[in-house]
């Protein structure tokens, strides 16, 4: 069954098409990545499917469920968790408070603290008690990560994770993917083709807010569109 279903979503923004007609079919427990030039779109796509954006038009599922109109907290209580490409944690608080506000609404308050430090076990960030703002950007994105995952998501979409990680970061964050993607679907954003061809189960190719093709990591890399469009670009 599919666990998201994504039909003729549109943005215009001062009448440009931001996203165009995109429709995506995502079945449970696929590792999906979108990716896609610079302003191809996708952050204002998965910004739709999140709630944080209202589309011009189309419909976005959650498990059979119309969520199109709900609000962005109603579907994060519906199992959707997401981290942006703009770091959105509470820098002024610890990371495990950041955490634990992130755990609350989906636990009895006892589990909560068990939740956090399994969290931030798996994303490997070693100080709960260090301020959020303080981290490096590439942790910063990491704690978002944990914010995420300690919500144990149906559905956790993320938008260039791996950025500002270093090639090191980077290993720990395939890994931690991989042992995620047993429990979870996954819609990852990323730039970096070595986690995308490790990581993805199937590749959809955004280009000028359009759907250019949906294949396999091979087929993507072969397809001679893709190259022009993105690949071969610098
Ligand atoms: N709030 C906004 N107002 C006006 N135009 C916007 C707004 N947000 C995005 N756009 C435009 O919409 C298009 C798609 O932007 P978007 O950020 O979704 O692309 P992206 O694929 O995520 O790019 P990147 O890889 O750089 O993150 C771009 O042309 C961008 O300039
Ligand atoms: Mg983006």
């Amino acid at each position: 069954m599919s666990l998201l279903n994504v039909r003729g979503l549109t943005k215009l923004y001062d009448g440009v098409r931001a996203v165009a007609e995109v429709s995506l079919d995502i079945p449970q427990g696929e590792v999906r990545a979108l990716i896609g030039p610079n302003g191809a779109g996708k952050t204002t796509l998965v910004g739709m499917i999140a709630g944080r954006i209202t589309p011009d038009a189309g419909q976005v599922v959650l498990a059979g469920q119309d969520i199109t109109r709900l609000p962005a907290h109603r579907r994060t209580r519906l199992g959707m968790a997401y981290t942006f490409q703009i770091t959105s944690v509470f820098a002024r608080l610890p990371v495990a408070e950041n955490v634990a506000l992130a755990a609350r609404p989906h636990m009895p308050r006892a589990d909560v603290p068990g939740a956090v430090q399994a969290a931030l076990a798996r994303v490997g960030l070693t100080d709960p008690s260090a301020r959020a703002g303080d981290l490096s950007y590439g942790h910063q994105r990491l704690l978002e990560i944990a914010m995420g995952i300690v919500q144990a998501p149906r559905l956790l979409i993320l938008d260039e994770p791996t950025q500002g990680l270093s090639e090191g970061e980077i290993d720990g964050f395939k890994a931690l993917v991989c042992d995620l993607a047993a429990q979870t679907t996954i819609l990852l954003i990323e730039h970096n083709m070595d986690v995308v061809m490790a990581l993805a189960d199937r590749v959809t190719v955004l280009n000028a807010g359009e759907v250019l093709m949906t294949g396999t990591p091979a087929e993507v890399r072969a397809d001679p569109g893709v190259q022009s469009a993105y690949l071969g670009a610098p």
